[in-house]
């Protein structure tokens, strides 16, 4: 779309609705002009978003199961675009589109079709999920609108549900994570499939997120900068929570690895990181003196959430780089 077209007011429109959270009252799609304004922008954020779980699945050693995909609470489509673009088109069987408004199903369908020529493209809700993808729709559900959505995901092959990485939506995330962990196996983001160390008591104050890059080419892009200034939005900051759950069993991961959750809390001695294994949610101190490296990486920004840890009691003795696979 070219972003002269763009229905700033619409985008204005929808954000309050999801910021207020009263999106979920009614169908707000009012046109193919406004999907394309949102797949223009708050879309691509998301698909940055996608871009960042797909590239730790493949870290992981994690390729699709055979089957058909179904992105479910489509919206303009970007989450499945987001999959066939990572794994390729021959990855899946063909490309299933559900979404309470049709108008939103009818965007993406062409959208993707236009995209993919030769890939099947359907709209509606299969009898079975297959690859299941779900996007920033969590805070558009009644709770028990949730537990549907949980209960129909259980019947999946596979799933890969990726949402905003505020506190609430984590919360709401890892509810399905528990519903859940006893039906599917546990692939991402947690390096076990325990019970979630983030509900330990103690651990009210954190929550599952993690953090996305956006490509740095929209730093120097006027259409962005005009994005963020109207929105009042942080091009740079894309928190991100998300869950991917599988019927085969996880890709095994080697022992110590620990997912760093947020991001690190500078001091000058050292950088203190909040840390999620099979042994819980627990903040582990990484020594300036003892790793000035990792720390002077840390401090500009750059934290690998997966990392193997060898600790003593809360501070870390030994760094290694996860390359995924129990053989590493
Ligand atoms: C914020 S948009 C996200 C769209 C897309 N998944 C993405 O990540 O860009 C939420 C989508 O969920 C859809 N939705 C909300 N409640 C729904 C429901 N109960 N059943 C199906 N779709 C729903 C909305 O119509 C909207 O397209």
């Amino acid at each position: 779309m070219n972003w002269e077209d763009i229905d700033w007011k619409a985008l204005e429109r929808l954000r309050a609705a999801f910021l207020q959270g009263t999106a979920g009252h009614a169908d707000y799609w009012r046109s193919e002009h406004e999907l394309a304004g949102y797949d223009a922008t708050f879309a691509q954020r998301i698909g940055w978003k996608w871009d960042y779980v797909l590239a730790e699945l493949t870290r992981r050693g994690w390729t699709p199961p055979p089957g058909e995909l179904l992105d479910w609470g489509c919206g303009s489509g970007i989450a499945g675009r987001a999959f066939l673009d990572h794994f390729g088109v021959k990855s899946v069987g063909g490309l299933n589109l559900w979404d309470r408004s049709a108008l939103a199903m009818r965007f993406a369908g062409e959208r993707a079709a236009a995209k993919y020529p030769g890939l099947s493209v359907a709209m509606g809700l299969p009898a079975e999920p297959g690859i299941l993808l779900i996007s920033h729709v969590l805070t558009e559900l009644k709770p028990e609108q949730a537990q549907q959505l949980a209960d129909f995901a259980a019947t999946a092959s596979a799933v890969l549900w990726v949402e905003p990485g505020t506190y609430e939506a984590s919360l709401a995330l890892i509810a399905v994570r528990e519903r859940l962990r006893t039906k599917l196996n546990v692939v991402a983001p947690c390096t076990h499939a325990a019970a979630c160390g983030i509900l330990a008591p103690g651990n009210e104050p954190h929550w599952c997120h993690h953090f996305a890059k956006p490509p740095p080419e929209i730093f120097i892009d006027g259409d962005w900068a005009r994005f963020a200034n109207f929105l009042g939005i942080d091009l740079g900051t894309l928190p991100v929570s998300f869950l991917v759950l599988d019927r085969r069993p996880a890709p095994a991961v080697p022992p110590g690895t620990v997912r760093v959750i947020g991001g690190p809390r500078m001091s000058k001695p050292e950088a203190r990181l909040l840390a999620c294994d099979a042994s819980g949610v627990a903040q582990r101190h990484l020594a300036r003196r003892t790793f000035p490296e990792e720390y002077r990486l840390l401090k500009k920004g750059r934290c690998d959430p997966l990392q193997v840890w060898e600790c003593n009691r809360d501070a870390i003795t030994s760094v290694r780089k996860f390359g995924g696979g129990a053989g590493e």
